[in-house]
């Protein structure tokens, strides 16, 4: 598990993306940042936009990636790193940020 945690602050660290603490929980949504955007619009091409996207749809995702009934690597690890408060917080902050 450690393991799991060292590689994702590592691909955090390496993506460049830590402008920390500039918010409350800077630190928590810089570690989606990295992938989805610090303004929810995804930079890579497989990664899905998250600004403005429905919150009741992003929680439901969120805890399908944590039971695996949606199987995404990646995600998997990131929905179980975090509790309930701070996903809920985090999907509150994209899902109040402006679409493109
Ligand atoms: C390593 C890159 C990466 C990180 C870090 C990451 N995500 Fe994702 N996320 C993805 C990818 C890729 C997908 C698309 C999964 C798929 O293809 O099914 C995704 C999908 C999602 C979805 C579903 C979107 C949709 O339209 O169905 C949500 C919600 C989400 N991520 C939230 C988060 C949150 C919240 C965090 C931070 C806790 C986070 N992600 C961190 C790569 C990442």
């Amino acid at each position: 598990m450690s393991n799991v945690i060292t590689n994702t602050v590592f691909l955090v660290l390496a993506l460049g993306c830590l402008p920390a603490l500039a918010q409350p929980r800077g630190a928590v949504v810089t570690s989606c940042a990295a992938c989805h955007g610090e303004d929810g619009i995804a930079r890579e091409a497989d990664v899905p936009h998250l600004a403005g996207q429905n919150e009741a749809y992003m929680l439901n995702q969120m805890t399908n990636f944590r039971n695996g009934s949606r199987r995404h690597p990646e995600m998997r690890i990131m929905a179980r790193e975090l509790g309930p408060q701070d996903i809920r917080d985090i999907i509150a902050y994209y899902a109040a940020l402006p679409a493109r």
